[in-house]
């Protein structure tokens, strides 16, 4: 199993049984500064030796322990004399294992509750009596293992938090880690400090140190290459490895044709003129739109931008191969083995830890592709890269704490999310010079009036979608007959789910004004007020 930190640091190891929640015990661990790492269920007590954590905690799960198939723990684990907190079906793992009665109940337990401590525990120190409690479980612990004993209970259960102090085995039937368990920071605090006598070791100065170190150690003096979106994720991947390797780095920034206005601008000025980062700007944004001429299929698009951009990268790269080659005066003659891009060994991306965990997922609900995501997706599989991967212990709310330190302007750590086929996927039918350009002009008036208005930071995404719809208008004395552009301001934690947000009419009406008054071809401004699901946040 590989692990991602070094062991000096304090750390928590969560096995994961499929919880909705598991994620969100690993950042309530970070906010503790300490680190906290996400292994599948079916690690190994050894290998949870050779770990080294501090505690152990294990999270909850869709499944009744008594189910075909249900994750089972290495029982060994109990046995380590590592600290162990379950929770939920963790709890009914520890019972389970350890000789003690759980029964399905047939009803699940769903909602909020009430835990009167019976009997002081450490992980409850400083929270009184009672708290309130949220609970979602169907299997029940009926009988305790040997050496457990109640540490609290519910109006349903008797067993709702128990421990075996000698052997530091903790089991709580509800669930500390979400808000509606509004003290259960508290209980995570108590357990990570007091109990597994955790250090708050994990910042982001550390890591920065860290993980230059680990960079120079993976590349020597190889070269990498980056390529470049203006995102949050590779701009801080951008600004992580030139501290670490310098000019070894070269960045590749592709202009597609399907950018905001003046993107191409803002990255060169960042990266180039701020940071020096070697940079090289390639504008294809010609091939895009004649590949994408009269396509008018949303998976269409992808597909062809997707392929476009492997193209585009791969020659840029051996072009930067070739300016290498020519500056050492070499004569270049045709394109190097493996792959056509030389000693530019390596790829970096801007992996994070939410993608790494859901790649050891065990399931649970298996996200299904609404939307194939282009992202640099094929490209190592396509030139023989090695990946260097500097982010992928992190959350994206560390990513922009990294982003900060690390100089990088609030406007780049802060920005929206930007699809990866850009405004091809906001204009819908096909792309048009002419359609992109209202596009752009429309988008720039709902970021510079968000921004004004103090919204911008505030929401998931707000832009506009291009509807190749015209209806009827009047201005002046004049019919007119233009496009309608759709405003979209959502909110959501993820991308997965959001809500469109209720900003203030005054708001609006600017935008809309605005967008009708000063971009020709517009005459109509609607406001989408569907949540996802059932909509996607994009409109294609
Ligand atoms: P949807 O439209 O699926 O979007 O609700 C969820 C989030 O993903 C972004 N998105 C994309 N990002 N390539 C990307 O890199 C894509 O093809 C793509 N499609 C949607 C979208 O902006 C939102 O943040």
């Amino acid at each position: 199993m590989k692990t991602a930190a070094p062991p000096k640091h304090s750390k928590i190891l969560i096995l994961d049984f499929g919880s909705q929640y598991t994620q969100v015990i690993a950042r309530r661990i970070r906010e503790l500064q300490v680190y906290s790492e996400v292994v599948p269920f079916r690690v190994s007590a050894v290998e949870v030796k050779k770990l080294q954590p501090n505690g152990i905690i294990l999270s909850g799960g869709p499944a009744s322990v008594y189910d075909k198939g249900a994750p089972q723990i290495d029982p060994a684990i109990f046995s380590l004399g590592v600290p162990v907190l379950g929770i939920c079906y963790g709890l009914m793992q520890m019972a389970h294992h350890l000789g003690g009665e759980v029964v399905f109940t047939g009803r699940r337990e769903y909602g909020a509750g009430m835990l009167h401590i019976t009997n002081g525990s450490q992980l409850f120190d400083g929270l009184g009596n009672q708290f309130d409690v949220w609970n979602s479980h169907g299997d029940e612990v009926t009988s305790l293992p040997k050496g457990f004993v109640a540490a609290g209970r519910t109006e349903s259960s008797n067993f709702a938090a128990v421990e075996d102090r000698q052997r530091k085995l903790y089991g709580l039937q509800f669930h500390p880690e979400v808000a509606h368990t509004p003290r259960g920071k508290e209980i995570l605090q108590n357990f990570v400090y007091h109990i597994c006598r955790c250090a708050m070791d994990w910042t982001m100065g550390s890591f920065i140190e860290e993980a230059c170190e680990r960079v120079r150690e993976q590349v020597g003096d190889e070269k990498v290459v980056l390529g470049l979106s203006g995102g949050v994720d590779s701009s801080v991947t951008a600004a992580l490895l030139h501290k670490a390797i310098g000019d070894q780095l070269t960045c590749i920034f592709v202009n597609n044709g399907l950018l905001r206005a003046r993107e191409e601008e803002v990255v060169q000025r960042v990266f180039g003129e701020n940071f020096h980062i070697k940079l090289k700007y390639v504008d294809a944004s010609k091939r895009f739109l004649d590949k994408l001429r009269d396509v008018v299929d949303p998976e269409q698009k992808r597909k062809i931008i997707g392929n476009e951009f492997i193209y585009v990268f791969q020659k840029a790269t051996e072009e930067l191969l070739a300016e290498d080659r020519q500056g050492k005066g070499e004569i270049v003659t045709a394109s190097p083995p493996g792959g056509g891009h030389g000693h530019y060994k390596f790829l970096a991306q801007g992996t994070l830890y939410p993608d790494v965990i859901e790649s050891i997922s065990i399931g649970g609900n298996p996200s299904q592709v609404i939307k194939t995501h282009h992202n640099v997706g094929g490209l190592p599989e396509k030139m023989h890269f090695q990946l260097v991967e500097p982010l992928r212990q992190l959350f994206k709310d560390e990513v922009r704490q990294v982003g900060l330190q690390l100089g990088l302007p609030k406007e780049v750590v802060y920005r929206q999310p930007f699809p990866g086929p850009g405004l091809a996927v906001r204009i819908l039918g096909e792309v048009t010079p002419e359609r992109l350009s209202i596009l752009r002009e429309a988008d720039t008036i709902v970021q510079s009036e968000m921004e004004s208005a103090d919204w911008y930071y505030k929401v998931w995404q707000s832009f506009a979608v291009l509807l190749p719809i015209q209806t009827v208008g009047v201005m002046g004395d004049q019919r007119t007959y233009e496009n309608t552009v759709a405003l979209r301001i959502v909110e959501s934690q993820d991308g997965m789910t959001a809500d469109w947000v209720r900003v203030p009419y005054e708001l609006l009406a600017r935008i809309s004004s605005r967008i009708s008054n000063e971009v020709k071809g517009v005459n109509r401004v609607v406001f989408d007020i569907s949540s996802k699901p059932p909509s996607t946040i994009e409109w294609e």
